[in-house]
């Protein structure tokens, strides 16, 4: 049975609107939502003012529970942070609660503070270290990890840097181009790469005579300096002919930020100690 609905009187191309009355169920719920609004706008911050919004009787506030949280997370692990700090760096793997606590939070802090330049996965990348082989510029100890994520590399705001400089010996005229070229071909030889004999020969005297005392007299490098291993396979920069030309004309110069004063103590121990435990960690 078709039911005559009366029509709005809008018709557009023929085609007619009716006054259909809106269903029930959906008509209450509208009425709900707005009967919801009045009240919520009452108990919440709800109407934007000049500096803040209204506040609502309930005195919600997201930020001070954001720091209520924080504050409560901090002392929660304000205990063990201090007896993280209190703890000699050599005992702190063999406690099992502190070793569990500085693989997680270091993890934390490494993702978020050390990633960006060593890699997720601290696998590293060109000039950044990868910190999950045994290959080490300034050692692989505890300690020695601990010293260089304290004090950085070469940041020139940290007095107590690790600090070598790499003559720039192209841009500083101490070698010439075949002088460069010949010394490169010995670097290839001793790193195991395609070299010419020729060159190299005249090169392993030019590197005697300028590069042996940070890269040693075997090329295998100098802690103490910062000074990498010539001969291994792990390269920071590169291991191709042009690469290492271009580091010895012009001089590497990687600079790594000194963390103190920007994390705390607790941080560097949990980091360096997370570090040290990803396998490389002498
Ligand atoms: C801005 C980039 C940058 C950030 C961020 C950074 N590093 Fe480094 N890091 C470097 C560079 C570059 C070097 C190598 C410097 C050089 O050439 O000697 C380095 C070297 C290191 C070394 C020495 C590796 C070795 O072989 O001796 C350690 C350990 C280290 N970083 C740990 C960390 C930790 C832990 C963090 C986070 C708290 C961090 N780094 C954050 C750039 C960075
Ligand atoms: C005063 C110390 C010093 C002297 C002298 C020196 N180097 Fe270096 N060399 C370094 C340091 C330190 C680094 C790493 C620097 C960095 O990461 O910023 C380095 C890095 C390198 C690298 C990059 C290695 C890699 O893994 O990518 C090559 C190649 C190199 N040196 C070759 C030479 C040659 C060839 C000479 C001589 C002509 C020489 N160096 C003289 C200190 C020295």
């Amino acid at each position: 049975m078709v039911v005559e609905v009366p029509s709005t009187g809008h018709s557009w191309d023929g085609i007619e609107e009716y006054d259909n009355p809106l269903p029930r169920w959906w008509l209450w719920t509208f009425y709900a939502t707005i009967v919801w609004a009045v009240i919520y706008m009452f108990l919440y911050p709800a109407i934007p003012m000049v500096t803040r919004a209204t506040q609502g009787l309930l005195g919600t506030n997201n930020r001070a529970e954001v720091a209520a949280d924080i504050s409560r997370f901090a002392e929660a692990n304000a205990p063990i942070q201090a007896r993280l700090v209190e703890t000699p760096l050599e005992q702190i793997a063999t406690d099992p609660e502190l070793a569990n606590y500085t693989a997680n939070a270091g993890g934390a802090i490494f993702r978020t503070w050390c990633a960006q330049c060593h890699g997720s996965g601290a696998g590293g990348a060109t000039g950044y270290p990868s910190l999950l082989d045994n290959d080490w510029l300034w050692g692989g100890s505890l300690e020695q990890i601990y010293a260089t994520v304290q004090h950085g590399i070469r940041d020139p705001k940290d007095g107590d840097t690790r600090y070598s400089e790499m003559p720039r010996f192209g841009t500083d005229g101490m070698l010439d181009r075949t002088q460069i070229r010949q010394v490169v071909n010995h670097v290839l030889e001793l790193g195991g790469k395609p070299y010419d004999a020729t060159l190299a020969a005249e090169g392993a005297t030019i590197f005697a005579d300028n590069c042996v005392s940070c890269h040693g007299e075997d090329g295998k490098g100098d802690r103490e300096q910062g000074a990498p291993d010539l001969t291994d396979a792990v390269w920071l920069y590169g291991s191709d002919p042009a690469t290492i030309t271009r580091i010895v004309h012009d001089g590497p110069f990687g600079v790594m930020p000194a963390w103190s004063g920007r994390l705390s103590e607790a941080d560097i121990r949990a980091v360096a100690s997370y570090v040290h435990g990803l396998g490389g960690g002498e």
